[in-house]
């Protein structure tokens, strides 16, 4: 229960082996849906398909034998639109409720028509009773028609994909680490949307945020909006350093994890160090967002950089990587070329500054190498 007339209707889903095609999600999911019960009854939000069954019970308990006048669609990706079908099988008589962007991204997931639409617009209210629902437009946050609902009796914001997270609701886990890892790799190439909507919310009175996955927010919502702001101006959240390391035969591995250890000497707040290859690609990239600085560590490979390398910043550069500083070092045998492409593709992001003490192993690494790594040390504690 949410209020006394908002209720929970959402699923877990610790089944699913990659969210969208590609993220671990090891303590699950959760697809939120809720129901607000007052004179006319209206439904935000669906599920995943994958669990319709168990959202259509909850639904149906929750409604006690009552039909919804509503369904509004604040988001149609599969995640949360493709049982709307199902649903208006069970209660066909329910008014789909969306943007004109809406009824045309249904079109292309569902073969059939949904000729009982309202069409709403930004500012549109739409009265339930005591509740009234108002209408705001969140293009590109992160998908075109997304919009959010605030209820303004209960002072409530329905946030579509904002504010959520990874992870089933009974996994016992801190919000941050998880609500930065999604926010990077699903929104985060979205920044400018995002801070547009945090404007139009600061207008709000707002008691308790609503996402599309995760808890409910209902205490210090500031916190999550600080989090929010810090995160889509693409500014530095945490001081530290992280290192980011592709390695073929561990020697780059030993040097990456050499400078992490010369780091901790100096007193650098934090040093974060993530394997290419073996770690989770996406907390690598919430990473490299979280600290200020990077540090990338890479074998040459094919006359270029060890493709683990390669792959991670092409995910950079899809995500917006902006405004860090980043220091690079490559390990060649005979011919080192990782530097070379790692500033390369560098040069295609806004606001990077790459150190100059770049450092260049060849092989293993030899005592001239440690006073290299110790230099760029000492120009990334200043
Ligand atoms: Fe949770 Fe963009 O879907």
């Amino acid at each position: 229960m949410i209020t006394d007339d908002i209720l929970y209707l959402g699923v877990n889903d610790r089944e699913i082996d990659l969210f969208e095609g590609q993220y671990v999600v090891p303590n699950g999911i959760s697809y939120n849906s809720y129901v607000i019960l007052d004179d006319k009854i209206a439904v935000m939000d669906t599920v995943d398909e994958r669990k319709k069954e168990d959202y259509l019970a909850n639904l149906e308990k929750a409604l006690g034998g009552k039909s919804p006048d509503y369904l509004v669609v604040s988001h149609v990706e599969p995640d949360h639109a493709s049982s709307i079908d199902a649903f208006l099988q069970e209660y066909p008589d329910t008014q789909l409720v969306g943007n004109a962007k809406t009824f045309q991204m249904l079109a292309l997931y569902f073969d059939r028509s949904f000729d009982n639409a309202l069409i709403v617009k930004e500012g549109d209210t739409l009265s339930l009773g005591k509740h009234e629902l108002h209408f705001i437009m969140t293009p590109m946050v992160h998908w075109p028609e997304v919009m959010f609902t605030y209820d303004s009796f209960s002072k409530v914001l329905f946030s579509a994909d904002a504010f959520g997270k990874f992870g089933a609701l009974d996994s016992e886990e801190d919000w941050t680490c998880e609500a930065r890892r999604y926010y990077f790799n699903i929104v985060g190439k979205f920044g400018m949307p995002v801070q547009t909507v945090l404007k139009k919310a600061m207008a709000l009175d707002i008691q308790i945020i609503c996402p599309l996955h995760g808890p409910v927010l209902k205490e210090n919502l500031s916190y999550y909006l600080d989090k929010y702001q810090i995160w889509s101006s693409y500014e530095p959240e945490s001081e530290g350093v992280f290192i980011a390391y592709a390695s073929l035969h561990g020697n780059t591995a030993g040097a990456a994890k050499q400078l992490g250890e010369l780091l901790n000497a100096k007193g650098c707040p934090k040093v974060a160090i993530a394997d290419l290859a073996r770690d989770d690609m996406a907390e690598a990239l919430e990473d490299a967002f979280r600290y200020g600085k990077i540090v990338l560590a890479a074998s040459s490979y094919n006359g270029g950089v060890m493709p683990f390398m390669e792959d991670f910043l092409h995910h950079l550069k899809g995500k917006n990587y902006q405004k860090r500083t980043v220091a690079l070092i490559e390990n060649g045998s005979w011919a080192p070329s990782a530097n070379k492409t790692m500033r390369e593709i560098l040069s295609q992001m806004k606001d990077i500054q790459i150190l100059e003490n770049c450092v260049t192993i060849k092989g293993a690494v030899k005592e001239e190498d440690i006073k290299g790594l110790e230099a760029l040390a000492e120009a990334l504690m200043q």
